[in-house]
């Protein structure tokens, strides 16, 4: 079976792609990037190709079995994934996994979350067998905090203090690859999460324990976030995600014991714990900077 993957050189995509791979499967990976193009792992092909120009979709949208749709949050993300869903069908693919969020219900105020809960009612009625995985916040993000946890020994990522049950990308990944290869996930959503709920002082105390120094949580003004997160992210976006973490400190999002056994069940393990993640992730950081 080929799989062709969609948001393949980012995050979670590329870690399904290293998973199929490691699988022995035939992987061809959507890029509107000739330089990524060329640095995809080793038995992996590129696609070359931008689900915002319809001038490339049959170039894209061919030769394959399964897609795995990931839409990268965007302004024009319902779009692109409508776009996706169509031309999967035109093509005649069999299967479509498909990345969305954690309990989407809670957020249809929030943009990006609206847009998954369209592309999911469109892939629904696709008439294509579909497997939707709706993930929590992931452990990886903090890697865009490094900087701030290693320096500055502050956790910056304002989930507040009412838990969300976060979740390891490589779960996700091994999830994906069994919904996209193997029988008995189809025509079904997942919740996909870790075993605990984490609030951002409990994800400060971890790091400040594997680093043995302080580390403290930023806090939960939303005001103050967007400040900061405006010098580097567009307007829309921040607002979009401000709304988010307003939805995480109001309500937190939690897993049910029942969300739980459903992502060991599509994983194939019980899911991966935040405190390994991080024990994982410090070693990883000090290696690196030895070798700098
Ligand atoms: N972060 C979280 O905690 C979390 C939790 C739940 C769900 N999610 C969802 O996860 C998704 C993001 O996944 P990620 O973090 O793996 O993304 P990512 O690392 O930011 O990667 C984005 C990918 O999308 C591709 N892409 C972007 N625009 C494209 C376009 N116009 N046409 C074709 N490809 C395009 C990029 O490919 P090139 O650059 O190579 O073209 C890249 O492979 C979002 O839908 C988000 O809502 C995130």
């Amino acid at each position: 079976m080929k799989h062709l993957i969609l948001g393949g050189t980012g995050t979670v995509g590329g870690a399904v792609a290293r998973e199929l791979l490691a699988r022995g499967e035939d992987v061809k990976v959507l890029t509107r990037s000739a330089e990524k193009a060329g640095s995809l792992p080793g038995g992996a092909t590129a696609v070359i190709g931008d689900l915002r120009d319809p001038g490339c979709y049959h170039s894209v949208f061919s030769r394959f079995d399964t897609l795995f749709l990931l839409n990268a949050v965007a302004d024009t993300e319902l779009q692109e994934g409508l776009a996706a869903v169509n031309e999967a069908r035109r093509a005649g693919a069999a299967r479509i996994v498909y990345l969305s969020v954690h309990d989407a219900e809670k957020g249809p105020h929030i943009p990006h979350i609206a847009a998954k809960l369209a592309i999911e009612e469109a892939i629904r009625r696709s008439g294509i067998a579909y497997t939707i995985l709706r993930p929590n916040n992931f452990y990886q993000n903090d890697y865009w905090f490094r900087e701030t946890i290693q320096e500055h020994g502050i956790y910056p990522q304002p989930i507040g203090d009412a838990g969300i049950s976060r979740v390891d990308v490589r779960d996700i990944a091994e999830a994906a690859a069994n919904a996209l290869t193997r029988s008995g996930f189809e025509n079904r959503s997942y919740a996909l999460v870790g075993p605990e709920p984490l609030t951002g002082p409990e994800c400060a105390r971890a790091y400040g324990e594997v680093f043995g120094r302080e580390v403290r949580y930023a806090g939960n003004d939303l005001q103050a976030w967007a400040r900061e997160a405006g010098k580097m992210l567009p307007g829309w976006m921040v607002y979009d995600f401000a709304l988010m973490y307003a939805l995480f400190q109001d309500r937190g999002l939690h897993a049910t014991a029942g969300q739980i056994t459903e992502t060991e069940r599509i994983v194939g393990h019980l899911p991966r714990t935040f405190g390994d993640f991080v024990q994982e992730t410090a070693t990883l950081w000090t290696r690196e900077a030895v070798a700098v």
